[in-house]
């Protein structure tokens, strides 16, 4: 049973707390006594995933519709809150949406933060978690891949996202009362082990996870494997797939963190797993582990795929004391039960 939050315990501000990583978050805050104040425009998520989270941990989260580059909103729900610290996720986050879009990708992500930040000036929240993510790399970084890799992103998502990360290092130079923490996601899945919560994408999935549960589930017909061509050992693409409960927990201990360091501290840590997977081993596995099949057709490459991609996952376990307790299993597991539970998603 999560610890109830504690009466005046302080909150945190989540940004794009009704999303797939925010409602996971907020229940991983909620386990440890932090309540969480949550403005989402709902753009990509749905109110009633707050609820979800209300049933997982009774007054963990408060929830505001209100989207980040409205300047005027988003003063007036920090006004009326005790915050000391912000965990940002308010972002579009599509790669293939952003190649289309790239304004609306620098309107949102960099603007929104942009907004966010200016609103903070007026309140005590100094300590401030990012989102970012393993595209700020690009595709020529070497593996695994480390915080020191260069950073070249090759598309407006992964440009946007360093674009914050460089806004952020820069706010911490001139006023050193911040405290930050980025973390670079590689690849989330899976699902609270409620089933309650989970990946709803709107429409047709981008990500792979959840297009495996939708066939799983009959809403596809086949998962298309984008490419099995690739010089790895089965020939299809590997990634760095990381529980989302983990990466949640990774958050906490960012925060964590930034409560007992000094002044001016500036955090940038990969969270992944130090382990690949390609795409027939996550389909093989999510076949084995929940008793369905996947029927699946190996395609073309997708334009912008990188052959390999996974963390060097150790500055994590060093400036955090944060290390991944969960396997591929039980994110596919957790992922098919989340979809079991609720085959049209919210
Ligand atoms: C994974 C693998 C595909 C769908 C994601 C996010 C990005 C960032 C990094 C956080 C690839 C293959 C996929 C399908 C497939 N995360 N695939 N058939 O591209 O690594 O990027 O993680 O910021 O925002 O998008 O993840 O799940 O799209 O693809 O074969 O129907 O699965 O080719 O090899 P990706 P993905």
């Amino acid at each position: 049973m999560p610890a109830t939050p504690r009466p005046g315990a302080r909150k945190v501000l989540l940004t794009g707390g009704a999303g797939y990583i925010g409602t996971h978050i907020a229940c991983a805050l909620s386990a440890t006594s932090r309540r969480s104040v949550c403005i989402d425009n709902y753009h990509n998520s749905s109110p009633r995933a707050l609820e979800r989270v209300a049933r997982i941990a009774p007054g963990a989260v408060e929830g505001y519709e209100c989207d980040v580059r409205d300047a005027t909103r988003v003063g007036e729900i920090l006004a009326a809150q005790e915050l000391d610290s912000v965990v940002h996720l308010a972002g579009l986050k599509a790669v293939g949406e952003s190649v289309a879009k790239p304004r609306l990708y620098h309107d949102n992500n960099v603007g929104g933060t942009a907004t966010l930040l200016a609103a903070l000036q007026s309140t005590r929240a100094r300590r401030f978690v990012f989102s970012s993510s393993c595209t700020v790399y690009g595709s020529g970084a070497r593996m695994p891949v480390d915080e020191s890799s260069p950073v070249q992103p090759i598309n407006p998502y992964g440009e946007s996202k360093l674009a914050v990360e460089r806004m952020l290092a820069d706010l911490v130079r001139r006023d050193p009362s911040w405290r930050i923490a980025i973390l670079r996601y590689f690849n989330p899945v899976g699902a609270h082990e409620s089933g309650a919560i989970g990946e709803d994408p709107r429409g047709v999935p981008n990500n792979l996870m959840p297009y495996i549960c939708q066939t799983a589930a009959g809403r596809r017909d086949e998962l298309s494997i984008f490419g099995g061509d690739y010089a790895t050992a089965d020939g299809t693409a590997v990634r760095d797939y990381i529980h989302v409960m983990d990466l949640a927990e990774g958050h906490v201990a960012a925060l964590d963190v930034l409560e007992r360091s000094p002044d001016g501290t500036l955090l940038t840590v990969n969270l992944g797993t130090g382990r690949g997977h390609s795409v027939l081993d996550v389909v093989k596995t999510f076949e084995r582990v929940n008793g369905v099949r996947v029927p699946y057709r190996v395609t073309d490459r997708r334009p912008g795929d990188a052959p390999v991609c996974y963390a060097n996952a150790a500055l994590a376990k060093t400036s955090l004391g944060w290390s991944v307790r969960r396997g591929i299993e039980e994110m596919c597991r957790d992922a098919w039960r989340w979809q079991s539970a609720n085959p049209d998603g919210y």
